[in-house]
């Protein structure tokens, strides 16, 4: 993961850096480092932890240098330690790097038998050894191409050199990296919300392609050092919302928002005069389409899963599901009518990202469903359905689930409409109900008081368990998610009707479990397995939906009921009290809620 800095300047770059690489935390924050160059000699800053300190300890001293490199860190090589930390430099270059050299131990064995000595367990040393074996006899530019021909694996770089006062050299391969222009001034990032601030113009590196930034040009070069020309985008200046406001975490905002997020992604898709949905541009017709594959990682994952459940129910389209760093290495049976759906809230995940690179190298129809519009899936997808959530820094996934299981619904029922598997009466029933969707939400959203209590329960469990079928089963396991990453419980997401299969042997007295079941079809079935694990010792939280008829069940432990609405939109109801669980026992624990521990936002190495 990681994420990379680079500044060419007129001016000191220490503080444009260290607030550039602020806004790149979400990519790592075990460490961070700094490396300036003034007067030919390289200063580095590097420490253990956050930013923050990173910039206490450049304000104890002067960094003046005019150009610099600055790195957040997601340990790949190396635990996390400011010897580890990037930059790495030699008495020639410095280099920040985003990515995994996967021949490193090799090129190690050859530069260490050339005389050079690695100080850092790092995969990238190797990097910086290679361009200064290369430049005791080549020019920059040739060193760079040889340099970059010996790497396996995927990379964004950035590297400064001792002789060249004003120069900033970047490539890329399999990680994402872009380019800024200013007034006398150029930048190298990881991604434009990281040059935001400075700059709206951008350029992204192709893969392969490398360039070399002064503080007056940029110049952009192939795999051969062939130049190439770009063109430079303009974004739009609109600054997102990166405040947390009065909230304690961001992930506490990001779950109250949630009915807003809402209401805007619906009011982008449903043209309420028509009663319509508007997917402008979708690029296929309905009969060049017999199946979807759709592939996400982690919490994407699961509203493909959810996504899958509603597909199946409305169309008649052929659904399958994979996790993207399965679905890379699979030997997959490409077919020119299948549409792949790649859902990401950043566009950057790299095993999401190989996924479509894989699919759009077969010429298959490719279409993403993004929360980062100007993200690497988001651009290299053939067709963009974003979910206008606005950023999500919180490293849990929360309002960014909604917003993907809400796009991927839409979708699943204007396309139900066009093939005809649903009528104009049964379409427009279902977009009326979307319109009440935020509201109800904002209902749900009042269920604190009983999570908090029963947050006890799980904070001091040896494990716990989810529970749900059919559209309940993506929603526990995404619950369970929650739980693992912020509370760091064990908690396992189950199919209700597997548990005895197996894991029905875990249950013993005092175990939390929450079972999901709303009064869909499957309710009945889901119920009696709560019997099941209530009869073995079981402390069952039942999530279900407000109804007259009792709950035919004794010794529940305690019963949250979510507003009653069409049976399709309960799960994002049913989502709001799971993401507070995960919530509100992270935070009992004195947990850093928007950083959990080993993690990053975007996971940007396979
Ligand atoms: O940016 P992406 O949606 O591609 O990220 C995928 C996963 O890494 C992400 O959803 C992760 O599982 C979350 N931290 C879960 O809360």
């Amino acid at each position: 993961m990681c994420g990379i800095i680079g500044i060419t300047s007129t001016k000191p770059v220490s503080s444009s850096i260290i607030n550039s690489l602020k806004k790149l935390e979400y990519r790592g924050y075990d460490s961070a480092g700094i490396a300036t160059l003034l007067d030919g000699k390289i200063n580095e800053v590097k420490c253990e932890g956050r930013v923050k300190a990173l910039e206490t300890n450049i304000s104890k001293i002067k960094m003046l240098g005019t150009v610099g490199i600055g790195h957040v860190r997601w340990a790949t090589h190396g635990v996390p330690s400011t010897l580890n930390a990037h930059p790495h430099s030699s008495e020639s270059v410095s280099v920040v790097h985003n990515g995994i050299i996967e021949n490193s131990t090799l090129l190690k064995k050859f530069l260490v038998e050339k005389g050079h000595k690695f100080k850092s367990q790092t995969d990238t040393e190797v990097i910086v050894h290679l361009i200064t074996e290369y430049l005791k006899e080549n020019d920059l530019k040739n060193s760079i191409l040889k340099m970059l021909k010996k790497l396996h694996g995927s990379f964004a770089l950035g590297i400064i050199f001792k002789d060249q006062p004003d120069l900033i050299v970047g490539a890329r391969r399999g990680s994402p990296l872009a380019v800024g222009y200013g007034p006398n001034e150029n930048y190298l990032g990881s991604d434009s919300y990281a040059l935001k601030s400075m700059t709206n113009k951008i350029t992204y590196l192709d893969d392969g392609e490398f360039c070399i930034l002064k503080k007056n040009s940029v110049e952009f070069f192939d795999d051969t050092g062939k130049k190439v020309n770009k063109s430079v985008l303009e974004l739009s200046n609109e600054e997102g919302d990166y405040d947390k406001g009065d909230y304690k975490h961001f992930m506490a905002k990001e779950i109250e928002e949630q009915p807003i997020t809402i209401k805007n992604c619906i009011n982008e898709y449903i043209d309420k005069i028509n009663n319509d949905i508007n997917l402008l541009n979708f690029p296929w017709k309905q009969n060049e389409i017999s199946s979807i594959v759709l592939i996400g990682c982690g919490t994407a994952y699961h509203s493909c899963l959810m996504a899958k459940h509603w597909f199946e129910q409305l169309t008649d389209l052929d659904i399958s599901v994979d996790i993207a760093s399965e679905f890379r290495y699979r030997k997959n049976k490409f077919k020119s009518e299948s549409l792949y759906i790649f859902v990401s809230q950043s566009g950057e995940t790299a095993d999401t990202y190989a996924a479509l690179d894989l699919c759009n190298k077969n010429k298959m129809k490719t279409c993403s469903v993004v929360n980062v519009v100007e993200s690497s899936i988001a651009r290299d997808s053939k067709f963009v359905l974003p979910i206008h959530c606005g950023p999500e820094i919180g490293v849990a996934s929360t309002k960014a689930f909604l917003g993907q299981m809400l796009v991927l619904y839409l979708f699943s029922i204007k396309i139900a409409f066009v093939r005809g598997s649903i009528d104009k009466d049964k379409y427009q029933t279902k977009i009326k109900s979307l319109l009440s969707l935020a509201d109800l939400v904002k209902n749900t959203l009042d269920t604190d008081n009983q999570i908090q209590s029963a947050c006890n329960s799980f904070v001091d469990a040896k494990g716990s368990m989810f529970l749900g079928r059919g559209s309940s089963f993506p929603i526990a396991l995404e619950g369970a998610l929650k739980l693992k990453e912020l509370a760091y419980i064990h908690a396992e997401g189950y199919p209700a009707g597997e548990m005895k299969h197996g894991p029905l042997a875990l249950i013993e007295d005092g175990m939390p479990v929450v079972v999901i079941a709303p009064r869909d079809y499957y309710y009945n079935k889901t119920i009696s397995n709560m019997q099941e694990v209530i009869a073995r010792g079981a402390k069952v939280l039942l999530i279900t939906n407000k109804s007259t008829d009792e709950i035919f069940s004794e010794n529940i432990w305690q019963k949250i009921e979510v507003e009653n609405t069409d049976d399709d939109l309960l799960p994002f109801l049913i989502t709001i009290p799971l993401q507070k669980l995960a919530y509100h026992s992270a935070l009992k624990k004195g947990y850093d809620i928007d950083k959990p521990r080993n993690l990053a936002k975007s996971v940007t190495v396979e």
